[in-house]
Protein backbone atom coordinates (compact mmCIF):
# COMPACT_ATOMS: atom_id res chain seq x y z
CA UNK A 1 0.00 0.00 0.00
CA UNK A 2 1.45 3.44 -0.52
CA UNK A 3 0.92 6.62 1.13
CA UNK A 4 0.82 9.51 -0.13
CA UNK A 5 1.00 13.31 1.48
CA UNK A 6 1.40 15.54 -1.57
CA UNK A 7 -0.92 15.96 -4.52
CA UNK A 8 1.95 15.48 -6.81
CA UNK A 9 3.20 11.63 -4.84
CA UNK A 10 -0.24 10.83 -5.59
CA UNK A 11 -0.93 11.75 -8.93
CA UNK A 12 2.59 10.16 -9.63
CA UNK A 13 1.32 6.97 -7.97
CA UNK A 14 -1.87 6.63 -10.17
CA UNK A 15 -0.18 7.84 -13.38
CA UNK A 16 2.17 4.94 -13.09
CA UNK A 17 -0.77 2.26 -12.37
CA UNK A 18 -2.74 3.93 -15.62
CA UNK A 19 0.95 3.93 -18.14
CA UNK A 20 1.28 0.08 -16.76
CA UNK A 21 -2.40 -1.53 -17.16
CA UNK A 22 -4.07 -1.15 -20.10
CA UNK A 23 -7.93 -1.60 -19.36
CA UNK A 24 -7.13 0.10 -15.87
CA UNK A 25 -10.47 1.11 -13.59
CA UNK A 26 -9.35 3.57 -10.61
CA UNK A 27 -11.83 3.71 -8.18
CA UNK A 28 -12.18 6.40 -5.09
CA UNK A 29 -13.38 5.87 -1.69
CA UNK A 30 -13.15 9.59 -0.31
CA UNK A 31 -13.33 10.00 3.89
CA UNK A 32 -12.53 11.77 6.68
CA UNK A 33 -10.92 8.85 8.34
CA UNK A 34 -11.85 6.99 11.71
CA UNK A 35 -12.63 4.31 9.51
CA UNK A 36 -14.85 1.75 10.36
CA UNK A 37 -16.53 -1.25 8.61
CA UNK A 38 -18.92 1.01 6.60
CA UNK A 39 -16.03 2.57 5.23
CA UNK A 40 -14.20 -0.78 4.87
CA UNK A 41 -17.26 -1.77 3.00
CA UNK A 42 -17.12 0.85 0.24
CA UNK A 43 -13.36 -0.20 -0.10
CA UNK A 44 -14.56 -3.73 -0.96
CA UNK A 45 -16.75 -3.02 -3.03
CA UNK A 46 -14.10 -0.47 -4.87
CA UNK A 47 -11.69 -3.47 -4.80
CA UNK A 48 -13.79 -5.56 -6.34
CA UNK A 49 -14.46 -3.68 -9.26
CA UNK A 50 -11.12 -1.80 -10.23
CA UNK A 51 -8.05 -2.35 -10.37
CA UNK A 52 -6.29 0.50 -8.34
CA UNK A 53 -8.09 1.37 -5.09
CA UNK A 54 -7.53 4.83 -4.21
CA UNK A 55 -8.37 5.78 -0.57
CA UNK A 56 -8.48 9.78 0.80
CA UNK A 57 -8.58 10.78 4.33
CA UNK A 58 -9.40 14.53 4.78
CA UNK A 59 -10.91 16.05 7.53
CA UNK A 60 -11.93 18.97 5.85
CA UNK A 61 -12.38 21.75 7.63
CA UNK A 62 -14.48 23.74 5.21
CA UNK A 63 -17.50 21.14 6.01
CA UNK A 64 -17.74 22.30 8.81
CA UNK A 65 -19.67 24.94 10.75
CA UNK A 66 -17.86 27.11 13.42
CA UNK A 67 -19.59 25.68 16.26
CA UNK A 68 -19.20 22.06 15.43
CA UNK A 69 -16.83 19.51 16.00
CA UNK A 70 -13.90 20.15 13.28
CA UNK A 71 -11.09 20.28 16.11
CA UNK A 72 -12.47 16.85 18.04
CA UNK A 73 -13.29 15.40 15.10
CA UNK A 74 -12.45 11.73 15.79
CA UNK A 75 -8.75 11.00 14.35
CA UNK A 76 -6.40 7.64 14.54
CA UNK A 77 -3.87 7.25 11.57
CA UNK A 78 -2.54 4.38 12.45
CA UNK A 79 -5.79 2.21 12.84
CA UNK A 80 -7.27 3.76 9.68
CA UNK A 81 -3.46 2.47 7.43
CA UNK A 82 -4.56 -0.85 8.95
CA UNK A 83 -7.98 -0.59 7.93
CA UNK A 84 -7.11 0.51 4.44
CA UNK A 85 -4.69 -2.38 3.87
CA UNK A 86 -6.94 -5.14 5.34
CA UNK A 87 -9.87 -3.85 2.66
CA UNK A 88 -7.16 -4.23 -0.19
CA UNK A 89 -6.30 -0.82 -0.63
CA UNK A 90 -3.45 0.44 -2.94
CA UNK A 91 -3.10 4.20 -2.48
CA UNK A 92 -4.41 6.42 0.53
CA UNK A 93 -4.39 9.99 0.32
CA UNK A 94 -3.25 11.75 3.54
CA UNK A 95 -2.99 15.24 2.99
CA UNK A 96 -2.94 17.94 5.68
CA UNK A 97 -5.18 21.35 5.06
CA UNK A 98 -2.43 22.96 3.82
CA UNK A 99 -1.79 20.83 0.99
CA UNK A 100 -5.56 20.65 -0.14
CA UNK A 101 -5.79 24.65 1.01
CA UNK A 102 -2.80 26.35 1.04
CA UNK A 103 -4.49 29.81 0.26
CA UNK A 104 -8.37 30.24 1.52
CA UNK A 105 -10.06 29.02 -1.64
CA UNK A 106 -11.50 31.52 -3.76
CA UNK A 107 -13.39 28.89 -5.40
CA UNK A 108 -17.06 27.46 -3.95
CA UNK A 109 -19.42 25.20 -5.36
CA UNK A 110 -22.28 25.38 -4.49
CA UNK A 111 -24.99 22.82 -5.39
CA UNK A 112 -28.94 24.24 -5.08
CA UNK A 113 -32.33 22.49 -4.89
CA UNK A 114 -31.54 19.37 -2.97
CA UNK A 115 -29.40 21.28 -0.63
CA UNK A 116 -32.77 23.59 0.77
CA UNK A 117 -33.78 20.83 3.27
CA UNK A 118 -32.30 18.50 5.91
CA UNK A 119 -28.45 18.93 6.83
CA UNK A 120 -28.36 22.20 3.91
CA UNK A 121 -30.76 23.83 6.07
CA UNK A 122 -29.88 22.72 9.76
CA UNK A 123 -26.00 23.06 8.42
CA UNK A 124 -25.63 26.22 6.63
CA UNK A 125 -22.53 25.77 4.17
CA UNK A 126 -21.80 22.30 5.01
CA UNK A 127 -22.68 20.87 0.86
CA UNK A 128 -20.83 24.02 -0.35
CA UNK A 129 -17.93 22.49 2.09
CA UNK A 130 -18.79 18.55 0.64
CA UNK A 131 -19.07 20.07 -2.97
CA UNK A 132 -16.02 21.92 -3.18
CA UNK A 133 -13.97 19.21 -1.54
CA UNK A 134 -15.14 16.28 -3.75
CA UNK A 135 -14.77 18.24 -6.62
CA UNK A 136 -11.31 19.24 -5.92
CA UNK A 137 -10.77 15.34 -4.48
CA UNK A 138 -11.80 13.95 -8.04
CA UNK A 139 -9.78 16.67 -10.12
CA UNK A 140 -6.79 15.19 -8.06
CA UNK A 141 -7.45 11.41 -8.22
CA UNK A 142 -9.24 11.62 -11.74
CA UNK A 143 -11.26 7.99 -10.78
CA UNK A 144 -13.47 5.79 -13.08
CA UNK A 145 -15.58 5.16 -9.99
CA UNK A 146 -16.27 6.61 -7.21
CA UNK A 147 -18.20 5.24 -4.04
CA UNK A 148 -20.22 6.95 -1.34
CA UNK A 149 -22.53 5.36 1.43
CA UNK A 150 -26.14 5.77 1.57
CA UNK A 151 -25.93 6.65 5.52
CA UNK A 152 -25.58 10.53 3.87
CA UNK A 153 -28.22 10.02 1.31
CA UNK A 154 -28.30 13.63 0.75
CA UNK A 155 -24.75 13.82 0.07
CA UNK A 156 -24.87 10.90 -2.67
CA UNK A 157 -28.16 13.43 -4.16
CA UNK A 158 -25.79 16.70 -3.96
CA UNK A 159 -22.62 14.92 -5.53
CA UNK A 160 -24.56 13.24 -8.36
CA UNK A 161 -26.18 16.83 -9.53
CA UNK A 162 -22.64 18.05 -9.17
CA UNK A 163 -21.19 15.54 -11.37
CA UNK A 164 -24.34 15.71 -13.62
CA UNK A 165 -24.03 19.41 -13.85
CA UNK A 166 -20.05 20.06 -14.60
CA UNK A 167 -20.16 17.00 -16.52
CA UNK A 168 -17.42 15.33 -14.58
CA UNK A 169 -16.15 11.91 -16.07
CA UNK A 170 -16.79 9.69 -13.30
CA UNK A 171 -19.63 7.07 -12.25
CA UNK A 172 -20.90 7.60 -8.98
CA UNK A 173 -21.53 4.57 -7.17
CA UNK A 174 -24.02 4.60 -4.38
CA UNK A 175 -23.43 2.13 -1.16
CA UNK A 176 -25.99 0.43 1.13
CA UNK A 177 -25.68 1.60 5.16
CA UNK A 178 -23.76 -0.80 7.36
CA UNK A 179 -25.15 -0.99 10.59
CA UNK A 180 -24.67 -2.80 14.40
CA UNK A 181 -26.41 -5.50 15.02
CA UNK A 182 -28.89 -3.42 17.15
CA UNK A 183 -29.30 -1.34 14.05
CA UNK A 184 -27.56 1.60 14.84
CA UNK A 185 -25.94 3.15 11.09
CA UNK A 186 -22.17 2.81 11.82
CA UNK A 187 -20.44 6.14 12.28
CA UNK A 188 -17.11 8.07 13.20
CA UNK A 189 -19.05 9.80 15.91
CA UNK A 190 -20.52 7.07 17.31
CA UNK A 191 -17.85 7.10 19.63
CA UNK A 192 -18.67 10.41 21.13
CA UNK A 193 -21.91 8.55 22.60
CA UNK A 194 -22.36 8.03 26.46
CA UNK A 195 -23.24 4.34 27.33
CA UNK A 196 -26.90 5.28 27.53
CA UNK A 197 -26.77 7.37 24.81
CA UNK A 198 -25.95 4.72 23.01
CA UNK A 199 -28.40 2.68 24.35
CA UNK A 200 -30.53 5.21 23.47
CA UNK A 201 -29.82 5.94 20.09
CA UNK A 202 -31.30 2.69 18.39
CA UNK A 203 -34.46 4.53 18.42
CA UNK A 204 -33.10 5.87 15.10
CA UNK A 205 -33.40 2.91 13.21
CA UNK A 206 -36.65 1.51 15.03
CA UNK A 207 -38.11 4.75 13.82
CA UNK A 208 -37.85 3.60 10.47
CA UNK A 209 -38.66 0.09 10.99
CA UNK A 210 -41.59 1.70 12.06
CA UNK A 211 -42.05 3.81 8.92
CA UNK A 212 -41.48 0.56 6.73
CA UNK A 213 -43.47 -1.16 8.34
CA UNK A 214 -46.87 1.24 7.92
CA UNK A 215 -45.75 1.75 3.99
CA UNK A 216 -46.40 -1.72 3.48
CA UNK A 217 -50.04 -0.90 3.81
CA UNK A 218 -50.03 3.04 2.77
CA UNK A 219 -53.82 3.42 1.84
CA UNK A 220 -54.95 6.21 3.89
CA UNK A 221 -51.51 7.08 5.07
CA UNK A 222 -50.37 10.82 4.44
CA UNK A 223 -46.57 11.82 4.48
CA UNK A 224 -47.67 13.95 6.92
CA UNK A 225 -48.86 11.20 9.39
CA UNK A 226 -45.90 9.14 8.73
CA UNK A 227 -43.74 11.86 9.69
CA UNK A 228 -45.55 12.04 12.97
CA UNK A 229 -45.48 8.15 13.56
CA UNK A 230 -41.40 8.77 13.15
CA UNK A 231 -41.20 11.88 15.53
CA UNK A 232 -43.57 10.28 18.54
CA UNK A 233 -41.67 7.56 18.09
CA UNK A 234 -37.98 8.98 18.29
CA UNK A 235 -39.21 11.53 21.28
CA UNK A 236 -39.69 8.03 23.25
CA UNK A 237 -35.97 8.16 23.81
CA UNK A 238 -35.89 10.59 26.82
CA UNK A 239 -32.50 12.32 25.78
CA UNK A 240 -32.81 12.46 21.88
CA UNK A 241 -33.78 15.96 20.40
CA UNK A 242 -35.01 15.85 17.43
CA UNK A 243 -32.93 18.02 14.44
CA UNK A 244 -35.17 17.47 12.08
CA UNK A 245 -37.17 14.20 10.97
CA UNK A 246 -38.54 14.52 7.26
CA UNK A 247 -40.41 12.47 4.95
CA UNK A 248 -39.71 13.81 1.40
CA UNK A 249 -39.39 12.46 -2.29
CA UNK A 250 -36.69 10.91 -3.38
CA UNK A 251 -33.22 11.58 -4.97
CA UNK A 252 -35.30 15.45 -5.49
CA UNK A 253 -35.88 16.05 -1.27
CA UNK A 254 -38.62 17.40 -2.10
CA UNK A 255 -41.73 18.13 0.62
CA UNK A 256 -44.61 16.29 -1.06
CA UNK A 257 -48.50 16.74 0.14
CA UNK A 258 -49.32 12.26 -0.74
CA UNK A 259 -47.60 9.58 -1.75
CA UNK A 260 -49.66 9.19 -4.95
CA UNK A 261 -47.35 9.99 -8.17
CA UNK A 262 -44.07 9.55 -5.92
CA UNK A 263 -41.98 6.75 -7.12
CA UNK A 264 -39.45 6.70 -4.23
CA UNK A 265 -39.81 8.47 -0.59
CA UNK A 266 -36.85 9.22 1.91
CA UNK A 267 -37.49 9.24 5.73
CA UNK A 268 -34.23 11.26 7.13
CA UNK A 269 -33.61 11.66 10.63
CA UNK A 270 -31.06 13.70 12.23
CA UNK A 271 -31.06 13.47 16.24
CA UNK A 272 -28.68 14.52 18.64
CA UNK A 273 -27.68 13.06 21.92
CA UNK A 274 -25.97 15.23 24.05
CA UNK A 275 -23.27 17.13 21.58
CA UNK A 276 -23.19 13.91 19.63
CA UNK A 277 -25.63 14.31 16.01
CA UNK A 278 -26.67 11.28 14.48
CA UNK A 279 -27.94 10.61 11.08
CA UNK A 280 -29.89 8.26 9.49
CA UNK A 281 -32.43 7.25 6.90
CA UNK A 282 -34.28 4.74 4.81
CA UNK A 283 -36.02 5.47 1.24
CA UNK A 284 -38.76 3.50 0.92
CA UNK A 285 -40.79 2.60 -2.54
CA UNK A 286 -44.01 3.14 -2.80
CA UNK A 287 -46.62 0.22 -3.02
P1 LIG B 1 -17.15 10.26 6.10
O1 LIG B 1 -18.20 10.65 7.07
O2 LIG B 1 -15.82 9.76 6.61
O3 LIG B 1 -17.76 9.14 5.16
C1 LIG B 1 -17.03 8.66 4.07
C2 LIG B 1 -17.95 7.77 3.25
O4 LIG B 1 -18.34 6.64 4.03
C3 LIG B 1 -19.24 8.49 2.84
O5 LIG B 1 -19.57 8.18 1.51
C4 LIG B 1 -20.25 7.92 3.82
O6 LIG B 1 -21.59 7.94 3.35
C5 LIG B 1 -19.74 6.50 3.97
N1 LIG B 1 -20.27 5.89 5.21
C6 LIG B 1 -20.28 6.42 6.45
N2 LIG B 1 -20.92 5.60 7.31
C7 LIG B 1 -21.33 4.53 6.59
C8 LIG B 1 -22.06 3.33 6.89
N3 LIG B 1 -22.50 3.09 8.11
N4 LIG B 1 -22.31 2.45 5.88
C9 LIG B 1 -21.85 2.71 4.61
N5 LIG B 1 -21.16 3.82 4.27
C10 LIG B 1 -20.91 4.71 5.23
O7 LIG B 1 -18.86 11.69 4.11
C11 LIG B 1 -17.74 12.15 4.36
O8 LIG B 1 -16.81 11.49 5.12
C12 LIG B 1 -17.27 13.48 3.80
O9 LIG B 1 -18.37 14.34 3.67
C13 LIG B 1 -16.52 13.36 2.44
C14 LIG B 1 -17.42 12.78 1.35
C15 LIG B 1 -15.26 12.52 2.61
C16 LIG B 1 -16.09 14.79 1.99
O10 LIG B 1 -15.26 15.38 2.94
Amino acid sequence: MIICRTINELRQAIRQHRSSHLDSKVGFVPTMGYLHRGHGSLLERARDNCSLVVLSIFVNPLQFGPNEDFERYPRDEKRDLEVAQSAGTDIVFLPQVAEMYPTPTKTVITVSGVTERLCGASRPGHFDGVATVVSKLLNIVQPDFAYFGMKDAQQVAVIEQMVYDLNMPVTIVPCPTLREEDGLALSSRNVYLSDEERRQAIVLSAALADAEALMQDAAGLTPDRLQAVVVERIQSASLAHIDYAEVLSYPSLEPIDSFEGADRIIVALAVKFGKTRLIDNRILHIP
